[in-house]
């Protein structure tokens, strides 16, 4: 959790387990309901990731946007792909177009004065 607090970006993702985040995330996102109390992590930016094999991922990233939103985050954006064999990402090319749009926006904010 103090990670999480001491963060200037907070990359969040999770394989798709029957639709959604699998457990580990879950039980993250369910016990960090004490640093909303404290408004911790208002204003933050966060993004949000996942992978599938086929389907799913969408309801995967809806539960970690709603953590994100209801933490009150500045998203960044998401990126969704499939990764079931390994290699599967990189022959994603919708994946690895939304991960360099993001990665961008991170680097700005990490390094706003780079060329
Ligand atoms: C328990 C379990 C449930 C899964 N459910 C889905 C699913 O609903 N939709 C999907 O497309 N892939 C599903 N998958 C495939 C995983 O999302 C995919 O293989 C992912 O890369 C697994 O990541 P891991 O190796 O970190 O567990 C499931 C895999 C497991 C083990």
């Amino acid at each position: 959790m103090q990670k999480v607090v001491d963060s200037d970006v907070l990359i969040i993702g999770s394989p798709t387990y029957y639709y959604d985040v699998g457990g580990h995330l879950k039980n993250f996102i369910d016990r960090s309901y004490s640093l909303y109390h404290d408004r911790n992590l208002a204003g933050r930016k966060g993004v949000a990731v996942a992978v599938h094999a086929s389907k799913g991922a969408d309801r995967t990233i809806q539960t970690i946007v709603g953590f994100l939103n209801t933490r009150e985050f500045v998203s960044l954006g998401s990126v969704t792909g499939v990764g079931y064999e390994k290699g599967d990402l990189l022959k994603d090319q919708r994946a690895i177009a939304d991960a360099r749009k993001v990665g961008d926006k991170i680097l700005r904010i990490l390094k706003p004065n780079r060329d």
